[in-house]
C-alpha cells in the first residue's frame, strides 16, 4: 500500500510547477525592464548581452566575447561562486540576485539593492535585488527607479485591487493587523452588523473580500485607536535590538576615515 502511495505521489509531482528559487525563469517583461534599466546607467552600445543560465548548461563552458556583459538570472545557490568566477576572469556582468542574502559576499562587485517583489513565471514570488560590477567602487546602492519599474510591472499583473475602507466597516484584515502585533481587542455583537458591502460598491457590483460588520461610531472609534496601537507596536518590533561597535572597530573605522578626502 505504501509502494502505491509512493508511486501516486511521485507520479503527482511530476506534474507540479517548480518553486524552488533556482528555477525561477525571468518573464520577458521583467528582463527588458531591467535591461532598459541597466542601459540607461551603463553604456552597453556594442556590448553583446550573454544569458548562460538554463538547464543543462554550465556557465563556465559558455563563450564570452571581448566586451559582453552578462545580464542573465543566475541560479541563486550558486550565487557566491558565480560572482567569484566572473571577478577573477574580469567577465562584466548585472545578475539578478536574492535580496536578502545581497550583502551575504565580502567581494568587489556592487549590491544593488532593490527589494521589489518580483512574480517569475514558476510563480514563485521572490524579493529581487541585483550584483554587478558595472558600477566602479560602489559598494552598495539603492535603486528606487527599477524598484518603482518592477513593483508599477508587478500591481499591473495582480488580479486583486486593493481596496481602503473607512474605519466604520470592521474587516478580518483590521483584526489580523491587531493579533499579529500583540493589541487585544474584542467587539461585542450589540455594535455591529454584518454587510457583504456597502452601498457605494453597489453600483460597480463589487463586495467586501470576505464579508464585513458595519461597526457603530463607539467601536469604530475603538478600532481605530486599535489598528494606531498595533502600527505603533510594529514600528517599535523593527527598531528594537541597538547593536554597538567595539574599540577594534572603531579603529577599523578611524583608519577608513583617514582614507577618505
Ligand atoms: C533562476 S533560473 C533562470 C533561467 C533563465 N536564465 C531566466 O532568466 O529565465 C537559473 C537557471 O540556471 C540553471 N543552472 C543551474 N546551474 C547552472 C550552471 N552551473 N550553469 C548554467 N546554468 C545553470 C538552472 O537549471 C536554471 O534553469
Amino acid at each position: 500500500m505504501k509502494k502505491r502511495q509512493d508511486d501516486y505521489e511521485a507520479f503527482v509531482a511530476k506534474f507540479e510547477r517548480k518553486r524552488t528559487s533556482d528555477d525561477c525563469y525571468t518573464p520577458p517583461e521583467v528582463y527588458d525592464i531591467v535591461h532598459g534599466w541597466l542601459s540607461e546607467q551603463v553604456d552597453l552600445r556594442g556590448a553583446q548581452i550573454v544569458r548562460p543560465f538554463w538547464p543543462d548548461t554550465d556557465y563556465r563552458r559558455v563563450e564570452y566575447p571581448d566586451g559582453c556583459v552578462v545580464v542573465d538570472n543566475p541560479p541563486f545557490s550558486k550565487f557566491a561562486e558565480i560572482i567569484r568566477w566572473y571577478l577573477e576572469r574580469g567577465v562584466r556582468f548585472f545578475l539578478f540576485a536574492q535580496h536578502k542574502t545581497i550583502f551575504n559576499l565580502d567581494a568587489p562587485y556592487t549590491r544593488l539593492v532593490c527589494g521589489a517583489d518580483v512574480i517569475y513565471e514558476n510563480g514563485a514570488a521572490v524579493r529581487t535585488s541585483f550584483a554587478s560590477n558595472l558600477f566602479g567602487d560602489t559598494l552598495a546602492m539603492s535603486v528606487p527607479d527599477l524598484y518603482e519599474r518592477l513593483t508599477t510591472a508587478m500591481r499591473s499583473k495582480d488580479p486583486l485591487p486593493r481596496y481602503s475602507y473607512p474605519s466604520h466597516l470592521l474587516t478580518f484584515s483590521d483584526l489580523s493587523r491587531c493579533a499579529s502585533h500583540g493589541v487585544a481587542l474584542s467587539i461585542p455583537r450589540s455594535g455591529a452588523t454584518f454587510v457583504r458591502r456597502l452601498d457605494s460598491q453597489q453600483a460597480v457590483k463589487k463586495y467586501i473580500y470576505g464579508g464585513g460588520f458595519l461597526l457603530s461610531d463607539q467601536q469604530a472609534a475603538r478600532m481605530e485607536e486599535a489598528l494606531r496601537e498595533a502600527d505603533r507596536l510594529k514600528a517599535e518590533k523593527v527598531a528594537s535590538v541597538a547593536w554597538a561597535i567595539s574599540d577594534r572597530e572603531r579603529e577599523i573605522i578611524a583608519q577608513l576615515s583617514a582614507g577618505q578626502a
